[in-house]
């Protein structure tokens, strides 16, 4: 682990407002600043920083911590590479540290593995073993050039073609079913996981390769076989080609369904191709596009299917402030097969008149309506009414009405008017929720909105937030309080955790600021650290709070769990009933 020295030098120079910023828009509200969390989606800003505690906190999800856990979360770091990537961004060394973590090592490991494996599929696929995964993307017009540059490779039809490559490399059976590219038999050893595929290198954007898609030759198994969650790979956090991409100069992102599509795509001279790993398109995936572009053109497939993933993905990337176009084409089903039909000049036509989202969405309520009957027009009307309400820009929402009152032969000032009254309706159902958001949440510990175990303790977790919270506050107290309550006391396992860490740290004479807590404790832990400093308006902690706590805290000493009840003889179950009694009775 880094010093406490380190880490502090390191607070000063990465300023969590700063640092947010470049995440986040921030507007100053007081002494705080507030936004849209980029953890969770949502329409009005609960997400707030502090720069006095230099901490953030989200009243939505729950989200919070330092500057570290912050960049934790956005970036899937693990804490030694958040400290890494904060350093580098204020041009700081972190003193090498002797006794890297075991994950680190792992991860290492995990990726020196698939490095490994990728030269070995490429290999394959240029040797006589892979000439048949070779004809067949020849045959698909993939030429020798895109196969080196996507490193494409083919894995062997065989069980341990990769696993006694990576063997004789020294590795272990362990580290290669950790990456995934290996499975454990049943009466023990590893087998290749990827058999008879050409293989797809996914790299992150650091240039490691993090994982692998398969295409299978043959009818055995499905036809894509992807590599699940790693310690190096998150699927729903990583895009397919984005290592390429970043770079392009051209305008915007094209955001395609498969690999080949891309690889097809990026062929024809279009490098700014990017798809997901065989999911549908998660929040994550359009914040990470986000921080490239803000103008993505989707290029799904034309089948049903694809229709459907292009109408969530269009919500999706409203939700995060990119503006979309709609690839539209015929003739051909995907991309990947519309380039091999008429050519890159023609797919360049069909980027330059790409629809935009409304436009798109324009298209199907056509086809779901039949605007020559009355019903229809209706019908039409009502939906396009409402696809209007939400364009923002007044002279967007204009061509768009005159357009439509002119294919329904109806006033552009009827139409106006429908929409306005459906904006108030808007305006009116926005506040109503922002007002609900916010009753909800005052005084009450979103983070914990899920935590089962808090909200069947509450008493009890109020109790230890209230201590946590007196001494943050003033860790001078802490004496006095450990002499009377132990981490066994704690009721909830995430009070108990931070507890323990802020005595372990007191006891050794450290200070328990945010920022050095990060670095022993879980995301959710310091998600905790800073609900509590959040609902700090609610929190007592003068002395009498503070005797008021432990009491709370010592009376559950004598509360016995479910299982130790069934396990007393009859002496002992009848003075713990009694026991109960009084204590019932001194309440009431
Ligand atoms: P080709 O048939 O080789 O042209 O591939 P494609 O990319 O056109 O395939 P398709 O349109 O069927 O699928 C698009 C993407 O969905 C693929 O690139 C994969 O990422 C994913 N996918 C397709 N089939 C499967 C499958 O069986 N399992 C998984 N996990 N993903 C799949
Ligand atoms: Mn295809």
């Amino acid at each position: 682990m880094v010093s406490d020295l380190f880490i502090q030098e390191l607070k000063q120079y990465s300023d969590i407002e700063r640092i947010v910023s470049g995440y986040v828009a921030l507007k100053k509200k007081g002494r705080y600043l507030a936004g849209l969390c980029p953890f969770h989606s949502e329409k009005s800003p609960s997400f707030y920083v502090y720069p006095q505690t230099q901490s953030f906190y989200c009243f939505g999800c729950g989200a919070g911590g330092d500057v570290i856990t912050f960049i934790r979360r956005i970036e899937n770091l693990d804490y030694m590479e958040a400290v890494h990537f904060l350093a580098e961004k204020c041009g700081m060394t972190v003193p090498e540290d002797e006794k890297a973590d075991a994950l680190g090592m792992q991860r290492k490991r995990v990726l020196e593995i698939n490095r490994e494996a990728a030269h070995f599929f490429h290999d394959q696929l240029m040797s006589e073993n892979g000439r048949q995964a070779y004809g067949y993307l020849m045959r698909r017009g993939r030429d020798r050039k895109t196969i080196r540059h996507f490193g494409l490779g083919y894995a062997p039809n065989e069980w341990h073609a990769l696993t006694d490559h990576l063997k004789s490399k020294g590795f272990s059976e362990q580290d290669m079913v950790a990456a995934n590219v290996a499975v454990m038999g049943k009466q023990g050893g590893a087998y290749d996981r990827f058999r008879n595929r050409v293989m797809f290198p996914i790299i992150d954007l650091r240039g490691n390769v993090v994982a692998f898609g398969g295409r299978a030759l043959d009818d055995q198994g499905a036809k894509y076989l992807n590599s699940s969650d790693t310690p190096v790979f998150k699927k729903s956090k990583n895009l397919f080609a984005l290592n390429f991409a970043k770079t392009s100069k051209l305008p915007g992102l094209i955001l395609a369904e498969g690999y080949m599509d891309v690889i097809a795509i990026h062929q024809a001279g279009f490098d700014n191709a990017v798809a997901t790993l065989g999911t549908a398109l998660t929040e994550e995936q359009a914040r990470l596009i986000s921080q490239y572009t803000d103008k993505v053109i989707l290029a799904y497939d034309s089948d049903g299917p694809g229709q459907a993933a292009t109408k969530r993905a269009i919500n999706i990337f409203d939700e995060v402030g990119v503006k979309v176009s709609v690839l539209s084409m015929t003739g051909a089903k995907d991309p990947d097969e519309f380039i091999q039909k008429y050519g890159r000049e023609r797919f360049a036509m069909l980027l330059d008149g790409s629809r935009n989202a409304v436009e798109f969405e324009l298209g199907k309520l056509r086809s779901k309506f039949d605007t020559q009957t009355a019903d229809g027009k209706v019908g039409f009307l009502k939906d396009a009414c409402k696809l209007f309400a939400g364009i923002r820009n007044p002279v967007e929402r204009e061509v768009y009405v005159t357009q439509v009152a002119n294919e329904l032969e109806i006033s552009p000032q009827a139409i106006n008017a429908q929409i306005q009254s459906l904006d108030k309706r808007e305006q009116y159902k926005e506040r109503r929720r922002q007002k609900a958001d916010t009753n909800i949440y005052i005084g009450q510990m979103a983070a914990a909105k899920n935590d089962l175990q808090r909200r069947a303790n509450l008493r009890y977790a109020m109790a230890e937030e209230g201590l946590l919270y007196c001494l943050m506050k003033n860790p001078n107290v802490f004496k006095e309080v450990y002499a009377n309550l132990k981490e066994q006391d704690f009721v909830t396992d995430i009070n108990r955790e931070l507890y323990s860490a802020f005595a372990k740290r007191l006891e050794a004479g450290q200070s328990i600021e945010m920022i050095e807590l990060s670095s022993e404790l879980s995301p959710e832990a310091m998600s905790r650290v800073s609900a509590i400093m959040a609902t700090a308006p609610s929190q007592r902690c003068d002395e009498a709070a503070l005797q008021d706590y432990m009491t709370i805290l010592a009376e559950h000493r004598n509360v016995k769990t479910k299982e130790q009840v069934a396990q007393m003889d009859d002496n002992a179950l009848d003075a713990y009933v009694k026991q109960l009694a009084a204590k019932k009775n001194r309440r009431s």
